[in-house]
């Protein structure tokens, strides 16, 4: 009998680390909502104590998520861990995930304590976190470069307290894949009480060998967790991705024989999600989720694929959600066609009020868009039109004129909580003028560090362009999304989306600072 993996999706919490990455409240609860229907087993759902915002999302992922486990980090004392327990208070099923550094460097330069200080930190930590949570994970940060005997104490200790999971992080992407399951099968053969714990590999990918480290972690160092997250969201390089471990551990069943929980289908649209909502781009060549996953360019290619997919194929695109580039609905849909695309797609909206204001988007946007494709709809379910969420900044209208050997010029009328202000700019381009404009008005002072268009559908003009701004202002870095058939609609979108994230000034305090 085969055993299962544990897949811990960390999108919302390792993931959003990523600068520019932050989400707000209801993004994470959509974010973790499609978790949930992608039935990951555990929910890392963020850092409860590390600001009144993280505890707000964790809270209200807890008390909706009722198939996978929720879970909060915190580190190794008391207030960060009651804070969680109190976040996780209303979870079906919760996690609280302590964590403290064991290596040499960071005991020594970052947090200043002898390692006996820290064994002892770390014990008293799972003690306090078990008398909250039957479920604790512990992880000893900056794990594979310990000192494996320190660790082995460490980690017999916490173990003793009643750590149900061990995870051993590879901070900063070091390791190399058979170097860090040696480490870790060691570490199990040494540790006496080490099957009295679930063990699990957590991969930063700066080496670009996240993946392959954590799976001859699995393989193997014997661990039956995977730490994850969708697109491989993360710091730096990013973390492991979810899609590329979960379909290697299916497609190759015969290797790994394993049991994964997840349903396939839903990879494509979290990935989807994911992108959108914070502006990171999904790279074309990307196993599994990129746009050209499944593209089979080159004619011997093709050929071999019409005759016998599995020539060139070793995993069919729509089990893993590729159901996209389907024309979905047009002008003439009606409500109830559009209402059972959303329950396709997994969508769910809270009331007929949000079904109505989606609606009316979609007739909207039909009116401009002759056809309309899954990513359309997925793209306009975030709008504030119809999440209700009330935004700071929200455009109004917009105009530009731009003709050859003429300056651009554009017009710009947004609302700024209660008033309207009206703006107009000349630019180097239309874009370049629209965003002049709103920032003659709002005077942010923020650094333009990324401007980039994508269509949301390829291999038309008439596609909704999806523009992420990112912007940085006081060390802050935020991303800001908006999509339009319209790319400088969209632009001025995208940069009221980043300037209402500067304006929601929430203070963090770093999980790995
Ligand atoms: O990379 C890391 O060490 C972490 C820990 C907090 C688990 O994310
Ligand atoms: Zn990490």
């Amino acid at each position: 009998m085969s055993d299962k993996l544990i897949i811990f999706d960390t999108t919302l919490r390792d993931g959003e680390q990523s600068p520019g990455a932050s989400m707000t409240r209801e993004e994470k609860l959509r974010i973790a909502r499609q978790l949930e229907r992608l039935r990951v087993d555990v929910i890392e759902a963020g850092f409860a104590a590390s600001s009144n915002g993280d505890f707000a999302a964790v809270k209200a992922i807890a008390d909706v998520i009722k198939e996978s486990t929720v879970c909060s980090l915190a580190r190794a004392n008391d207030r960060d861990i009651a804070r969680a327990a109190e976040a996780l208070q209303g979870a079906a099923r919760a996690r609280i995930h302590t964590f403290i550094a064991t290596s040499a460097l960071h005991m020594e330069k970052k947090l200043r304590m002898t390692p006996e200080q820290v064994l002892e930190q770390a014990k008293q930590a799972v003690r306090f976190a078990r008398n909250a949570c039957a479920d604790v994970e512990f992880s000893p940060e900056d794990g594979y470069r310990s000192d494996p005997d320190f660790l082995c104490r460490v980690l017999e200790t916490v173990i003793a307290e009643g750590a149900t999971t061990i995870n051993v992080p590879d901070t900063v992407g070091y390791a190399v894949p058979e170097l860090y399951g040696e480490f870790i099968r060691r570490l199990r053969e040494r540790i006496p009480n080490s099957d009295k714990a679930v063990w699990s590999v957590h991969c930063h990918n700066d080496l670009g060998m996240a993946v392959a480290n954590s799976l001859a972690g699995v393989k193997i160092g014997g661990a039956r967790q995977v730490e994850c997250t969708i697109n491989g969201l993360g710091e730096r390089a990013g973390n492991t991705s979810l899609e590329e471990v979960v379909m290697a551990v299916k497609t190759r069943r015969d290797y790994f024989d394993l049991d994964v929980g997840i349903d396939a289908a839903q990879i494509v649209p979290a990935s989807r999600m994911v992108s959108q909502t914070t502006g990171f781009v999904v790279q074309p060549n990307k196993a599994v989720v990129g746009a050209n996953a499944f593209a089979h360019a080159s004619g011997i290619h093709q050929d071999g694929v019409l005759k016998a997919r599995d020539t060139y194929e070793i995993m069919r695109a729509e089990d893993v959600g590729w159901s996209a580039n389907k024309i979905v609905l047009g002008k003439l849909s009606g409500r109830n066609a559009f209402k059972q695309r959303l329950q396709e797609l997994g969508i769910e909206m809270e009331s007929e009020a949000e079904i109505n204001a989606a609606f009316a988007r979609f007739k909207d946007l039909a009116d401009r868009k002759s056809e309309i494709f899954d990513e359309d709809i997925i793209a306009l379910v975030g709008d504030e039109s119809v999440t209700g969420e009330v935004e700071h900044y929200r455009l109004l209208s917009l105009s530009q004129r731009s003709e050859t050997g003429e300056r651009p010029h554009a017009q710009v009328a947004f609302a700024a909580g209660t008033k309207e202000l009206h703006a107009e700019s000349d630019g180097n381009g239309p874009v370049d003028a629209s965003l002049k404009a709103i920032e003659s008005q709002v005077k942010s002072g923020a650094e333009l560090m990324l401007y980039s268009v994508n269509a949301i559908t390829s291999g038309s003009t008439e596609s909704q362009g999806e523009v992420t701004v990112r912007l940085q202002h006081s060390g802050r870095v935020v991303n800001g999304v908006g999509a339009d058939p319209d790319i400088v609609v969209a632009s001025a979108k995208a940069y009221l989306s980043a300037l209402n994230k500067l304006h929601s000034n929430a203070e963090r305090v770093a999980a790995q600072g």
